[in-house]
């Protein structure tokens, strides 16, 4: 693989997405920064972006991508081939938060919150990979949470559509060892990004209402959240490392966070179990990639 490569990127019209960009460009690797509506609703940060490349001569370019919609997802990975010839790393970022306490989130939030962090990774990866196939070579990136490992009250539906996300990227990297495409997970704790000014909140408040002094948990958490939060380039940094390591060399699985609650233990051990479920199911020469590595080393 040639050492700059050619990233997709989801949700970069801020935060992470937008970060991720900005910094992989800038040590030359080729971006499609990917948003929704970049003529419309975004189209100050699609600007912002387009300025910040021309200013600085990088390689950024701005795509309209919807991760709830499979024909937007399809039309813009085709319009990365067409413009780059291939794709190396799609980095499923896209994705919000939802709080409150899960009774109070109505059916139809639960689903969206699914759409977008769970089956738009789903979409994506099924758009790259025949690509990535073609190449013999890939990597799809997840961006997950802490909350992927840990589940928190009244993050429930979140912690959900995260848990979600890492059995999806897991199973991929098992059955793509063989073809030379990796799948990893990325797992930050709370970083600040707008990602709490755009949080959506149970909608169903005559529930929460009957839960006494419970119902000050989602803010309770929040509050707690968004004081402790870190710089999020520590998080593009991680990518970034990432992205540069070798094929074969990387984790499955990579923690960074401004506090450490022990996910890396959860991760080891269930890096260990995992090894142990494969061989005691003959599975062990078919996800080889997994097996050369050192068990505990996540
Ligand atoms: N910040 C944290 O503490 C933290 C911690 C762990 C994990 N994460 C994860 O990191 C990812 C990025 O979040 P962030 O913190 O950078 O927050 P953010 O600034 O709010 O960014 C979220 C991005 O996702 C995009 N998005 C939402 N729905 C979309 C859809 N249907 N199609 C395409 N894009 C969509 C948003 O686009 P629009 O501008 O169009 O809304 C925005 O670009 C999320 O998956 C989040 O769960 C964040």
């Amino acid at each position: 693989m040639n050492s700059k490569q050619v990233v997709l990127i989801t949700g970069a019209s801020t935060g992470f997405g937008r970060l991720f960009a900005e910094t992989l460009a800038r040590k030359g690797h080729t971006v499609f920064a990917t948003m929704r509506d970049p003529g419309g609703r975004n189209a100050k940060n699609a600007s912002e972006i387009r300025t910040l490349a021309e200013k600085e001569s990088l390689p950024i370019h701005v795509l309209e991508l919807d991760v709830t919609n499979d024909a937007s997802v399809d039309t813009a990975v085709d319009a990365v081939v067409a413009k780059a010839g291939r794709i190396d790393v799609a980095i499923n970022n896209a994705g919000y938060y939802l709080s409150g306490l899960e009774e109070a989130v109505t059916s139809e939030q639960a689903q969206r919150l699914m759409d977008a962090n769970f089956f738009g990774p789903v979409r994506v990866n099924r758009a790259v990979l025949p690509h990535m196939r073609r190449q013999r070579s890939g990597v799809l990136m997840h961006i997950s949470s802490g909350a992927g490992r840990v589940v928190l009250p009244s993050m429930g539906l979140y912690c959900a559509s995260k848990f979600a996300l890492e059995a999806l990227a897991e199973a991929y990297s098992y059955e793509l060892a063989a073809q030379g495409i990796e799948s990893l997970i990325v797992e930050p704790g709370q970083y600040e990004t707008p990602i709490f000014g755009n949080t959506v909140t149970a909608a169903d408040e005559a529930r929460a209402n009957t839960y006494g002094a419970a119902k000050e948990i989602p803010a309770k958490i929040n509050a707690a959240l968004s004081s402790t939060a870190g710089n999020a380039q520590e998080v593009a940094d991680t990518v970034l490392r990432i992205i540069e390591t070798p094929a074969g060399d990387k984790q499955l699985r990579y923690f960074v966070g401004p506090q450490d609650f022990g996910v890396d233990q959860i991760n080891a051990l269930s890096k260990q179990v995992q090894a142990n479920v494969l061989e005691a199911l003959g599975l062990a020469a078919d996800t080889k990639f997994l097996k050369g590595k050192a068990v505990g080393s996540v």
